[in-house]
């Protein structure tokens, strides 16, 4: 098994996942407003410690992702944050792009930026303790989009991001993201999301990305957040799975799905159904940000020194999805262990 294999592996396998805690600094104070914490570097670090010092990071939260200002933080008590993170068995990660602007030629569309100077900032995350990273391109679905341009140009950027990560000895997370903004249906998630997906491997393999040292991040295939059709669990987890299948290489050790603005309970049900109907050999698990962090963040805000009770609440989510991505999970124990 290749080293990067293995890091995959021990992110993504043994019903574990991936805590998303690389909001920047611009959406961390968006949602720290939306609790009315004041959002200073030091709120931002007191929040993140408590949930990286939680129990659960022991066997269900395989990798976290961090942002440029965490992977720099330390403890109160003056420990790494990435020493912090290895100390539960769990790896730590960074995102590495700069965001998503303007695309030139598209201008209601995004590419995400981030390749200049990319090379150098790798070898210094992985002298901090990084070992695997992830880079995001967002895709809006409507008549018109998502675009050729935008296709061509965000997988040849992931591609390019995706060798140069490899070639540092480091997993690429590879995330295209078809956004959930919209009234389609879940049909035309479906088609964009192939459709981009199969463009991603394409230039990857023409980058000479080694598949088997990836995990893919992609969305799960759902109707738009303003579209009137409503679709159970269950055909959103076929959908998906059928998608994933006639569009990822058999290669890629495994998928962790983004939660996209699905509420907690709609991402873990969801995530359990996705397993219960994987008909292939890919890992498929979590990479959640908002569906792991909202309840813990809402009770945290009203009292940041109380530390216990937003991590039993992070812990009770944090072993939901772990359930979830072994097809374990049900509403019952959802309820008992609430
Ligand atoms: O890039 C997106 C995040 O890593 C996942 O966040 O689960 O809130 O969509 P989310």
């Amino acid at each position: 098994m290749s080293e990067l294999n293995n890091i995959a592996l021990t992110v993504i396998g043994n019903g574990k996942g991936i805590l998303a805690a690389d909001e920047s600094t611009g959406t961390m104070t968006k949602r720290l407003d939306g609790v009315n914490v004041e959002s200073t570097s030091k709120n931002r670090l007191i929040f993140r410690e408590t949930l990286f010092s939680s129990e659960s990071m022991k066997n269900c939260i395989g990798g976290v992702i961090l942002y440029d200002e965490t992977i720099k933080q330390s403890t109160t008590s003056g420990k790494k944050i990435p020493e912090l993170i290895s100390e539960s068995n769990s790896v730590p990660g960074i995102k590495v792009d700069t965001g998503a602007k303007v695309l030139a030629g598209s201008s209601k569309e995004k590419i995400t930026e981030g390749l200049d100077g990319l090379r150098e900032r790798l070898k210094e995350y992985y002298k901090l303790g990084a070992r695997f990273t992830k880079w995001r391109a967002v895709y809006t679905i409507s008549e018109d989009y998502p675009s050729k341009l935008s296709i061509i140009s965000n997988a040849h950027a992931l591609a390019r991001y995706a060798a140069l990560v490899q070639e540092n000895g480091m997993v690429p997370i590879i995330e295209p993201e078809v956004l959930m903004d919209g009234n389609h249906a879940a049909e035309d998630c479906y088609n964009k999301t192939s459709e981009v997906i199969k463009r991603c491997f394409e230039e990857l393999i023409l980058n000479k990305v080694d598949l088997k040292g990836t995990i893919l991040k992609p969305n799960m295939i759902l109707p738009g957040n303003k579209s009137q059709q409503k679709i159970s669990s269950e055909d959103i987890s076929k959908l998906t799975v059928k998608c994933l299948k006639e569009s990822v290489p058999s290669e890629v050790p495994g998928i962790a799905f983004l939660s996209g603005g699905q509420t907690e309970t709609e991402a873990t049900e969801n995530l359990n159904s996705i397993n219960i109907n994987n008909n292939t050999n890919f890992i498929m698990t979590y990479s959640y940000g908002r569906a792991l962090q909202q309840s813990a963040l809402k009770n945290w805000s009203k009292n940041i020194e109380d530390i216990k009770e937003t991590q039993a609440i992070f812990n009770h989510r944090a072993n939901m999805c772990s359930l979830a991505a072994q097809g374990k999970w049900s509403k019952d124990i959802e309820k008992q262990s609430n």
